[in-house]
């Protein structure tokens, strides 16, 4: 009811010309991205400067940009990702970007949000291998983070709350508004070629919308890999049972977000499909009993490339200098 009483009154202030793109964006399964609400500069910067600091790694090398690259879609575009010593990972790593909008975070939604989930990497053996003490350290000991964080936090002390609130606040920024579609959405007709409507179409009547929906065009439920038919992943997880304990959550992953899925190729949680017209080809087999012509895959491959926004631009972050009591990093140190 909120929502209707949104959409007509902005439909009255901007005068009823509008009314039809309006309603027409709020009557389609799929939302356009909106900007980030209520942002906190200064965390949004220390945030950043983290989220690009290889030091809160083991090695000295490591930081979440390198699995999350933002230059590629928010992704490091291998089928699992590089850990400490060249390790490995059991599985691919989703996108940062437009993240916030995810109901929980990680394929199988062990973390509540940013904040719980930017602690994880740190401390985990595979990926940064570091520990937060180890990392608390490194920060408090180089004076451009200790003065950034007072200013920021107005404390003392830098916590690992600090820190992971902070690069939670930078990672709601990574949102990606203005893509062709959204454009369509609010009324802009000619945003998309005849043949991505067809896609956007056959997305709809096939039932892809079922599961991918919403701003995100998924990141809003947890679903069955596998539903019709069974996939034969490569890696080991096995999804939400590993939260749950439930048998029945086994093979449910949360469904990916399709924004700027363009981008963040392989796909699955396994990295498996290198290309968009084998997920499509897949998803529609296994999950719909569908199997699509070459020319339906296509135009669905068209849609989701309208799905493209606008990346998130900055300056790159320049890191304050270790002091000369800054513990060092060790790349090379046995495990
Ligand atoms: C070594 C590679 C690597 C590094 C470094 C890394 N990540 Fe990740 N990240 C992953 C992988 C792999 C997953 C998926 C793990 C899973 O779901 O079990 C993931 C998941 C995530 C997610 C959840 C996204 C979603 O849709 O569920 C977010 C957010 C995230 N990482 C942010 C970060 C932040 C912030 C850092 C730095 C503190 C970081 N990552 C460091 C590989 C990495
Ligand atoms: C029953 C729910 C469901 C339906 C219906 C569904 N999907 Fe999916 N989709 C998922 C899940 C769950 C995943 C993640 C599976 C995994 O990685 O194991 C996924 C993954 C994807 C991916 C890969 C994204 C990535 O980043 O890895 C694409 C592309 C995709 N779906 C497109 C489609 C299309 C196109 C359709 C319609 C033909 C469709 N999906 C129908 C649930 C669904």
């Amino acid at each position: 009811m909120k929502r209707v009483l949104t959409s007509l009154s902005v439909a009255l202030a901007a005068g009823l010309a509008t009314w039809g793109a309006v309603h027409a964006a709020d009557s389609e399964p799929i939302q356009p991205i909106r900007a980030p609400q209520n942002i906190n500069l200064g965390m949004v910067e220390l945030g950043k400067k983290l989220y690009f600091d290889p030091r809160l790694s083991k090695s000295g090398f490591i930081s979440c940009n390198s699995c999350h690259n933002l230059s590629m879609g928010g992704t490091d575009n291998i089928p699992t990702s590089i850990g400490d010593h060249w390790q490995q990972g059991p599985i691919n790593a989703p996108t940062v970007l437009n993240a916030s909008l995810n109901l929980a975070q990680f394929w199988d939604g062990r973390a509540a949000d940013l904040k719980e989930q930017a602690g994880g990497p740190i401390a985990n053996p595979g990926e940064m291998a570091f520990t937060h003490t180890l990392a608390l350290n490194v920060l408090s000991s180089i004076p451009g983070y200790t003065r950034e964080f007072r200013q920021v936090f107005g404390k003392d002390k830098i916590d690992i709350e600090q820190v992971t609130l902070a690069i939670a606040e930078f990672e709601k920024t990574l949102v990606t508004p203005n893509s062709r579609f959204d454009l369509w959405l609010l009324g802009k007709k000619d945003a998309l070629t005849p043949t991505e409507l067809a896609g956007y179409e056959l997305f709809k009547t096939s039932g892809c919308v079922a599961c991918h929906n919403g701003e995100a065009v998924g990141g809003n439920s947890f679903q069955k890999m596998g539903l019709i038919e069974p996939y034969k992943a490569r890696s080991k997880a096995e999804g939400r049972s590993a939260v749950t304990g439930k048998d029945s959550d086994r093979f449910n992953f949360k469904v990916p977000t399709l924004r700027n899925v363009e981008l963040t190729y392989p796909y699955f949680h396994d990295g498996a499909a290198n290309t968009l017209s084998e997920a499509v080809d897949v998803m529609g087999r296994l999950q719909l009993g569908r199997k699509f012509s070459p020319d339906e895959n296509a135009k669905i491959v068209a849609f989701l490339k309208t799905l493209t926004g606008d990346q998130p631009t900055f300056t790159l972050p320049i890191l304050p200098p270790s002091a000369d009591s800054t513990p060092r990093p060790t790349p090379f140190a046995a495990h």
